[in-house]
C-alpha cells in the first residue's frame, strides 16, 4: 500500500487510548442499548435472548470491531479512501458506508429531538398527564414541535463536532460516558428496590430454552451489529485517529464489553419496573416513550428519576450521533484539505435536509409513503436492514480475502539449538496481521479463531440476517 499524505496537515489523533475507547464505546452505546435492547429482551423470551446476545457480542463483536479498526489505523484514512487503498474495486463500499452513516444521522437526530422533548417534560410537568400513549402521539403529530426539537438536537451535535476530535468528541465522551454509567446504576438501584421487582429479575436470569428459535438467534445477531455501530465505517474512521503504538486488541475487546454491560444494565433498569407495575414486557418500541413515563409518574420522586433517565438517553444518543458524521468530515479533510469547521458545515447539510421529511413523517407527510413506509421508516429500513449488512459483509471480505490477498497459513521452520528443525503452522505476516499486532509486538492469542470468523462465520452470519430482513 502506498501512502501519499505529504501535503496533508497532520492528522488528528486521540490524545490517549482511553479517549479512543470511550469515544468508540460512546458511538456504540446509544438508543440501541437503552431503548432497543430492553424491548427485544422483552419480546424474545428474556434471558435466552440475553445469553445468545452475549455469545455473539463476544465472538462477532470483537472480531468485527478489530477488523474495522485495523483498516482505519493501517490506512490513516476515511472509509472511502481506505477501501480504495485495499482495492480500487472496493471504493464503492467506502462510499456506501459513508452514505449509510449520513442517512442514519438524519432520522437518529429526529429521535434525539424526542429525547429533548421528554427531558423538557420531565422538568415541567411529568406525572400530570395520565395517558402517555396520547402524549407521545400528540407530540409526534405536531409538525412544529418535531422540527424544533430536531433542529436543537442537530445544532448540539454540530457544535460538538465543530470543536474537533480531541476537544469535541474525545472530551465530551470522557465526560458523558462515565456520567451515563453512574446514572444507569442509580436507576438500577431504584428499580430493584420496587415491590415486585424480583419477577422481572427472574425473567432476565432464568433461561427458558423453549423460547430459543432461529428468529431469536437472528435478532440477537442483528442487534449486536447495530449496537456496536458496525458496517458503516465508523470504527474505520475512529481507528484512523488511533496512534500506531496503541494496543488495538485490548481496545477492540473492551468496546463490546462496555457496550454489552450497558445493554444489560438497561434491561435490569427497565424490566423489573415493567413487571413491578404489571405492564407488558412485550410492549416493543413503545416501551421507552409510553411505558416508562407511566411508571415514572407512579413512583416516589418519579419526576427526578425521569429527568435523569432522559439525560442518560440524551448522552447516549449524542455520543452515537456525533460518530455518524465523522466519516464524512474526515473525507472532506483528507481529500480536499478542508478546514475542520468548513468540513463540519458542508457534511451536515445533507443529513439536515433529509432529517426534515423524517421529522414531518408523523404529521404533514403522514400519508406520503415510500415502498409502503413513511419517510422515517423507509430511511430506517434502507439503512439498518439493507445498507448495514452489505457494508458488514464487504468489510469482512475486504480484510479476510482481498487486503494483501487475504490471510494465508504457511509452515514456518525454526532451527533449534541442537541443529534440528521444527516445523510449525503459522500465518503469513501480512498487512492485516501486521497492523493488529503492531508488527508482531503485541501477542494475539486468538489469531486462528479471528481469521476463521472473519473469512467465513461473520460474513455468512450477516448474510443470514440480511436475507431474513428482506
Ligand atoms: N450503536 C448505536 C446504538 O446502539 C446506534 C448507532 C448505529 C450509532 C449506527 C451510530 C451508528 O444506539
Amino acid at each position: 500500500m502506498s501512502m501519499d499524505n505529504n501535503q496533508t496537515p497532520k492528522r488528528a489523533h486521540w490524545s490517549s487510548n482511553i479517549g479512543f475507547i470511550l469515544a468508540a464505546a460512546g458511538s456504540a452505546v446509544g438508543l440501541g442499548n437503552l431503548w432497543k435492547f430492553p424491548y427485544l429482551v422483552g419480546q424474545n423470551g428474556g434471558s435466552v435472548f440475553i445469553l445468545v446476545y452475549c455469545f455473539f457480542a463476544l465472538f462477532f463483536g470483537v472480531s468485527l470491531i478489530l477488523t474495522e479498526i485495523s483498516i482505519g489505523r493501517a490506512t490513516q484514512l476515511n472509509p472511502i479512501d481506505a477501501f480504495n487503498q485495499i482495492s480500487p474495486k472496493m471504493t464503492w463500499v467506502g462510499i456506501m458506508v459513508v452514505a449509510t452513516s449520513v442517512l442514519i444521522l438524519s432520522y437518529y437526530s429526529v429521535v434525539g429531538g424526542w429525547i429533548l422533548f421528554y427531558l423538557y417534560k420531565s422538568l415541567v410537568s411529568f406525572g400530570a398527564d395520565a395517558d402517555y400513549v396520547k402524549v407521545f402521539s400528540e407530540f409526534t403529530s405536531s409538525a412544529n414541535l418535531q422540527l424544533i426539537t430536531f433542529i436543537i438536537y442537530f445544532a448540539i451535535n454540530y457544535g460538538i463536532l465543530a470543536l474537533g476530535v480531541q476537544k469535541g468528541i474525545e472530551k465530551f465522551s470522557k465526560i458523558m460516558m462515565p456520567a451515563l454509567f453512574i446514572i444507569l446504576l442509580v436507576i438500577v438501584v431504584r428499580t430493584l428496590t420496587l415491590d415486585g421487582a424480583m419477577e422481572g429479575v427472574k425473567f432476565l436470569l432464568q433461561p427458558d430454552f423453549s423460547k430459543l428459535s432461529a428468529k431469536t438467534v437472528l435478532m440477537a445477531m442483528g442487534q449486536v451489529f447495530y449496537s456496536l455501530s458496525l458496517g458503516m465505517g465508523i470504527m474505520i474512521t475512529y481507528g484512523s485517529y488511533m496512534k500506531k503504538e496503541d494496543n488495538m486488541i485490548a481496545s477492540a475487546t473492551s468496546i463490546p464489553i462496555i457496550d454489552t454491560a450497558v445493554a444489560l444494565l438497561a434491561a435490569i433498569a427497565i424490566m423489573p419496573a415493567v413487571f413491578a407495575f404489571k405492564m407488558e414486557p412485550t410492549a416493543g418500541p413503545g416501551l421507552m416513550f409510553n411505558t416508562l413515563p407511566a411508571i415514572f409518574s407512579q413512583i416516589p420522586f418519579g419526576q427526578f428519576f425521569a429527568f435523569i433517565f432522559f439525560i442518560l438517553l440524551f448522552f447516549a444518543a449524542l455520543t452515537s450521533s456525533i460518530s455518524l458524521l465523522e466519516s464524512s468530515i474526515a473525507l472532506l479533510i483528507d481529500k480536499w484539505h478542508f478546514k475542520r469547521s468548513k468540513a463540519v458545515a458542508i457534511s451536515s447539510a445533507i443529513p439536515f435536509l433529509l432529517g426534515i421529511p423524517s421529522a414531518l413523517s408523523f404529521s404533514i407527510l403522514k400519508d406520503t409513503t415510500f415502498f409502503g413506509k413513511s419517510f422515517f421508516d423507509a430511511m430506517d429500513f434502507l439503512t439498518s436492514s439493507i445498507m448495514l449488512p452489505i457494508g458488514g459483509i464487504m468489510t469482512c471480505i475486504a480484510v479476510g480475502w482481498i487486503w494483501d490477498k487475504g490471510i494465508k497459513s504457511i509452515n514456518i521452520k525454526t532451527k533449534l539449538a541442537d541443529g534440528s528443525e521444527t516445523i510449525s503452522n503459522s500465518y503469513t505476516f501480512n498487512a492485516p496481521l501486521k497492523e493488529i499486532t503492531n508488527h508482531g509486538k503485541v501477542e494475539f492469542s486468538f489469531l486462528s479463531a479471528w481469521i476463521f470468523l472473519i473469512k467465513w462465520v461473520c460474513p455468512l452470519g450477516i448474510l443470514a440476517i440480511f436475507l431474513d430482513n428482506l
